[in-house]
């Protein structure tokens, strides 16, 4: 069934485990990672972010995964990540988004925290929880944003911006970057225990993609309660693609080939959850 976040988040902090959040750009990623909450019995989190909105459209994307989320027995939340202003926020409550992200990272202080709070009354009347950013997770999301900049979250700052704001999820930044790492990058899992011990609200990691196994365990016993996997999914869906079409003209029919991405995109998605430790939590 579609569920929002609030719930899911509160029982993943409380277990000490993570709800994997899983970004998805087609019908066949949205299956697998369905399929594979459901093999798993975990709950699960789909997100679609600005770009992706503009590309499917958010009625469609809201479509596809509450049909596919009503045909299983696991919570599936429909979350707006990385959303970029107010009006995409209105525009994804609207459509029946179960979750969404105001990302005001890129601003300061002051001024993320007055576009975060407009968002969170919107969000939170209509019924549905809101995460925010402070401090920048690096790299290039979806053509969005921080290109090159790291800015690791100061846990006072953090402490500040959830009580002022009333987010019920906070990402922050400890090193982490989206994309593949050029090179292995420092994780400040210290920072990461100091801001838990401030902040009240499950705390969200970003830029999950090429970090190790013990990394992502570290984080989740500091508080990490919800992991964004992009990129990995993308790699594992296009190199499956390709990899049945090299060789061959001969194939025209595009269930022989995107069904082959959808397969890889099962599996990985279950490594996840099983990493996560969302395995059986419902
Ligand atoms: P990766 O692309 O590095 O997995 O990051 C995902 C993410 O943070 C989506 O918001
Ligand atoms: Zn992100």
């Amino acid at each position: 069934m579609l569920a929002t976040t609030k719930e899911m988040l509160l029982k993943a902090q409380a277990g000490k485990y993570a709800v994997c959040a899983f970004n998805a750009e087609n019908m066949e990623m949205a299956q697998a990672i369905v399929q594979a909450a459901d093999a798993l019995r975990a709950p699960v989190i789909i997100q679609t972010t600005p770009s992706t909105a503009q590309y499917g459209g958010l009625h469609v994307l809201y479509a596809m995964v509450s049909a596919l989320a009503k045909k299983t027995g696991v919570p599936v939340a429909l979350h707006l990540d990385h959303g970029d202003g107010f009006p995409l926020i209105c525009r994804a409550l609207r459509e029946g988004y179960t979750s969404v992200m105001i990302d005001g990272s890129r601003l300061q202080f002051d001024q993320n925290a007055a576009l975060t709070i407009q968002a969170a009354l919107v969000a939170q009347a209509s019924g549905v929880p809101i995460e925010a950013e402070i401090g920048y997770v690096g790299g290039k999301e979806d053509g969005l944003s921080n290109e090159a900049k790291t800015g690791l979250t100061d846990p006072y700052d953090a402490e500040r911006f959830v009580k002022f704001t009333g987010v019920d999820s906070l990402a922050v930044g400890i090193g982490t970057a989206h994309g593949f790492y050029k090179q292995k990058p420092f994780i400040d899992t210290k920072r990461l225990a100091e801001i838990n011990s401030r902040v009240g609200v499950p705390l969200v990691l970003h830029g999950a993609t090429g970090l190790s196994d013990h990394v992502i365990v570290d984080c989740i016993s500091n508080g990490i309660c919800k992991i964004n996997f992009a990129t990995e999914l993308r790699a594992v869906f296009t190199e499956a693609v390709r990899l049945t079409l090299s060789g061959t003209e001969s194939i025209i029919d595009t269930k022989k080939y995107l069904s082959e991405g959808r397969e890889a995109v099962f599996e990985l998605a279950k490594k996840k959850i099983v990493l996560s430790g969302s395995k059986n939590k419902v």
